[in-house]
């Protein structure tokens, strides 16, 4: 028994920046940012629009989709490293504004692997028939944590949720790998909310800005995806040419390309939205999901790879069962 995907929701902030308002900005280009991560624009979040306003506004669609009332959910999970509020979580204010009064609810915080991780925390409860029906959403207002004066940081962050509902099955599947490479956090950090620093007179505020090494996570991201991959397929006994979509966290379009060519599987199988959206961390993948099921893409019974990287450094895929 495992939960199957019964909805999908999403939401994408008002505002948009386009590549050449950054240009305005600071110095760098359309042509740059294109180039080197297939990025022309992101959502920047603005006014009401929190972590948990939009997470709550892509639950409403999700719950919709599915058939849904908010008080059959029995789970309710945020993933999100860009929460205004420390307390309460997330998921609690989630619950509050969509009327999901029956959840229990928690965040976690997985950086840009966090909807996989807490899609596996899901699959978990369902699994061993603790719940039933769950919620699980990817929220991120990153551009709060981003350093606007950073061109090489800030050019390729967007905010925006996206949300799935799942509910357990008999015959439903789903097997995960997912692992963690603390010794290199320092690749990807923000060391966000210490107070101290905003009090102390000429106090250095760079670390509450997200901070990497580019070419490290590139790196990084190019050799282990393809293994975790590899990983799950060979866990589920699936090969490669039986998968219909892989799904990968939308960082970059030229890791996604270079994952598909060491996959040696076409690019045509690994839809990508980033050019729309930027880089949304943990809401990245509900958000391709979702586009992808409201396009009519995706087929009863197609099997699907989600596949998720960043800050930790962590990594995992996951495969399912539409
Ligand atoms: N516009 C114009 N020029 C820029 C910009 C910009 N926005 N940013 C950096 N540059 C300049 C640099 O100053 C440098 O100039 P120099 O040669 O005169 O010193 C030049 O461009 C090359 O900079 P690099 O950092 O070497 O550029 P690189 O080719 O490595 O690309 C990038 C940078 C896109 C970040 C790349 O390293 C990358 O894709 N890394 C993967 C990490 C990633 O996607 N992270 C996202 C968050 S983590 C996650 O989600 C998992």
């Amino acid at each position: 028994m495992v939960g199957k995907i019964k909805g999908t929701g999403s939401y994408r902030p008002v505002q948009v920046w386009d590549n050449d308002k950054l240009s305005h900005m600071m110095d760098t280009s359309d042509e740059w940012i294109r180039g080197r991560t297939g990025i022309g624009q992101r959502h920047i979040a603005s006014g009401g629009e929190t972590v948990a306003y939009m997470a709550a506004r892509a639950a409403e669609e999700a719950l919709s989709d599915a058939g849904m009332r908010p008080e059959e959910i029995d789970l309710l999970l945020v993933s999100t490293m860009s929460s205004e509020r420390i307390m309460p979580c997330a998921a609690c204010e989630v619950q509050k504004l969509i009327g999901a009064v029956n959840a229990a609810c928690f965040d976690l915080n997985g950086a840009c692997t966090g909807f996989l991780l807490a899609l596996n925390t899901a699959q978990a409860y369902l699994g061993q028939q603790i719940y039933r029906r769950a919620l699980v959403i990817g929220s991120e207002t990153l551009s709060h944590l981003t350093n606007w004066k950073d061109r090489s940081t800030c050019v390729l962050f967007g905010d925006g949720a996206g949300a799935v509902v799942l509910e357990a099955e008999e015959n439903a599947v789903y097997t995960q790998a997912v692992h963690s490479i603390g010794s290199k956090g320092e690749a990807l950090t923000c060391v966000s909310r210490n107070q101290q620093q905003f009090i102390e007179k000429d106090a250095d505020i760079s670390s509450t800005y997200m901070q990497m090494d580019g070419k490290e996570v590139f790196k990084f991201a190019v050799s282990k995806v393809p293994e975790v991959i590899m990983e799950v397929l060979e866990k589920a006994g699936k090969t490669k040419e039986e998968i219909r979509f892989y799904m990968l966290h939308q960082a970059n379009k030229r890791i996604v390309a270079s994952v598909s060519k060491h996959m040696n599987e076409p690019l045509e199988k690994y839809p990508m939205n980033i050019e729309n959206l930027g880089n949304t961390s943990s809401a990245s993948i509900p958000l391709l999901l979702d586009e992808w099921n409201k396009k009519g893409r995706l087929n009863s019974g197609d099997w699907i790879i989600l596949s998720g990287f960043g800050g930790g450094l962590t990594y995992g895929a996951s495969l399912l069962q539409w």
